[in-house]
């Protein structure tokens, strides 16, 4: 035979204020959240994939809004067209063979690495590869 003994008021009591306790620090993280993301915390992008049309001769480029691609006699390659000064849109002086930066003028070469600032860090480069069979290239924008 089994009893069962009552538990004394304050356990309950303490029980309550526990799960109080929990309530408010899950409620205060909730409320962080925003705050999070304001300070730089994000969750990772997921990378893109775009499809590129074509056969590319050696030499040759194609602007995109979001990157450029370029070749030459034994690869292929793309480069982000996000300035890693404040963001600006990069421009192809084909001339001059370089990107160019319209806001602050930084300048890199086709490959994204920095040669002139304000600018410090080099362009993002994306994975080119060839899809099989057609003339189709994809390129994943991470
Ligand atoms: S945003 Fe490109 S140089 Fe400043």
């Amino acid at each position: 035979m089994t009893t069962t003994v009552p538990r004394p008021q304050h356990y309950q009591l303490r029980s309550t204020s526990r799960l109080r306790r929990r309530l408010i620090i899950v409620g205060g993280l909730l409320m962080l959240w925003p705050l999070l993301r304001l300070i730089g915390f994000q969750v990772p992008k997921k990378p893109r994939v775009v499809e590129v049309a074509g056969k590319f001769q050696n030499n040759q480029f194609i602007s995109n809004e979001d990157f450029m691609v370029f070749t030459d006699a034994h690869d292929i390659w793309a480069v982000s067209r996000t300035c890693t000064h404040l963001g600006c849109r990069l421009n192809f002086k084909e001339k001059e063979g370089y990107l160019e930066c319209p806001c602050h003028q930084s300048r890199f070469t086709l490959r994204g690495e920095v040669l002139h600032g304000p600018a410090t860090e080099p362009l993002a480069r994306y994975e080119v590869e060839t899809a099989e069979g057609s003339d189709t290239y994809l390129i994943t924008i991470t």
